[in-house]
C-alpha cells in the first residue's frame, strides 16, 4: 500500500517516474550473504593472463627516470593535502620529465611484488579490489613537458615507461570533448584515466564497476597530491564528453571507457 507522504523521489524530481538508473546500479553492485564467490584457482589464472599495462608494443618505448632519482616534493604530506585546491586557472608551464615521472608513478605504478597471497599481479601505490588494477593511464602532453613532443601518450607501469601512441597536439580535439575548453587550453599535461572493467568485473560482477570507479579516486587523489607538493595546479574534470573523448583514444568506450581526467599545470590564483 502506497503511503500519502512523498518519497525522496517525488520531492527531488516530481511525481513523473523517471526510473532512476542510479538506483538500480547501485542496488545491483550490491554484495549480499548468499553471492557465489569464484575460486581462487580460476581468479588465479584469470590474474595471470591479464597484462599490467596495455603493451602498445607498436610503439616505441620512452623509459621514464628512475625512481630514486624522482624530484623531491616541496610540501609535506598534511601540507600538500592543506594546500590542494582547484585553481581559479591553470597555465601550460613547463614541467620537467621527472615531474611527469614522479605523476605518474606515484598514481599508479608498481612498487611490489604480491609475495603474500596467491594472486600473481604485482602491487601498486594505490590500493586495488582483489588486487585486480583495472585501470589504464594515458596523458596528453604539450611541448611545456621537458623532452616529450607534444602528443598523446601511455603509461607502462610494468616497464616504467611511455608510448606515444598519437604524434600531434591534440589540444583542440581534447578540448572539444570537455564542457570547460579552457582546462585543457591551460593543461600542460592532462591526465586520463580509463578503465577495463572486465579486469574487474569477472570476479567482482556488477559490484566490479563499483569498485573500479572508487579505485580511479585513489588514482585520482594521489596525483592532486603528488601535483600540489611539486607546486604544480590540478583540475579535475568529470564534464567530458565520454564518447569523443573514446574516439580520440581509440577505445571502444564499452569494454574499455574514459573515466576521469586531471589537467595539470601551473596555478593561477
Ligand atoms: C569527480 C569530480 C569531478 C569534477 N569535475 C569538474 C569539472 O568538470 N569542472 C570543474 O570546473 N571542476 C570539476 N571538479 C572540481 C570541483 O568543482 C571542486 O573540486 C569543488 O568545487 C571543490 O573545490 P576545491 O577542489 O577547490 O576544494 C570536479 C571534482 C570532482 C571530485
Amino acid at each position: 500500500m502506497r503511503s500519502d507522504r512523498p518519497t525522496w523521489d517525488d520531492l527531488v524530481w516530481g511525481t513523473e517516474d523517471l526510473d532512476l538508473i542510479w538506483e538500480a546500479f547501485h542496488e545491483n553492485s550490491k554484495s549480499t550473504a548468499v553471492d557465489d564467490a569464484l575460486p581462487n584457482y580460476v581468479v588465479v589464472d584469470w590474474m595471470t593472463r591479464m597484462k599490467n599495462a596495455l603493451p602498445y608494443d607498436a610503439f616505441a618505448a620512452i623509459p621514464l627516470p628512475p625512481v630514486a632519482i624522482l624530484p623531491p616534493f616541496r610540501l609535506g604530506l598534511g601540507e600538500a593535502i592543506l594546500a590542494r585546491q582547484t585553481p581559479r586557472g591553470i597555465a601550460p608551464a613547463s614541467m620537467s620529465f621527472a615531474m611527469l615521472a614522479a605523476l605518474l608513478f606515484y598514481s599508479y605504478g608498481i612498487n611490489r611484488p604480491n609475495e603474500a597471497t596467491p594472486f600473481p599481479r604485482p602491487l601498486r601505490n594505490v590500493p586495488s579490489g582483489g588486487a585486480l588494477f583495472p585501470l589504464e593511464i594515458y596523458f596528453h602532453a604539450r611541448s611545456a613537458v621537458e623532452s616529450l613532443a607534444p602528443g598523446l601518450y601511455h603509461y607502462n607501469s610494468e616497464e616504467h615507461c611511455v608510448r606515444r601512441i598519437v604524434n600531434r597536439d591534440l589540444s583542440e580535439e581534447l578540448a572539444c570533448c570537455l564542457f570547460q575548453p579552457e582546462i585543457v587550453r591551460g593543461a600542460a599535461l592532462l591526465v586520463i584515466q580509463t578503465a577495463l572493467f572486465r579486469r574487474n568485473t569477472v570476479k567482482y560482477g556488477d559490484r566490479g564497476y563499483r569498485f573500479t570507479l572508487i579505485e580511479a579516486g585513489h588514482v585520482a587523489q594521489n596525483i592532486n597530491l603528488v601535483a600540489t607538493a611539486l607546486g604544480l595546479g590540478v583540475w579535475n574534470v568529470g564534464g567530458f564528453q565520454d564518447r569523443a573523448l573514446d574516439r580520440l583514444l581509440g577505445i571502444d568506450g564499452i569494454n574499455h571507457s574514459s573515466l576521469y581526467l586531471q589537467a595539470i599545470g601551473e596555478k593561477i590564483d
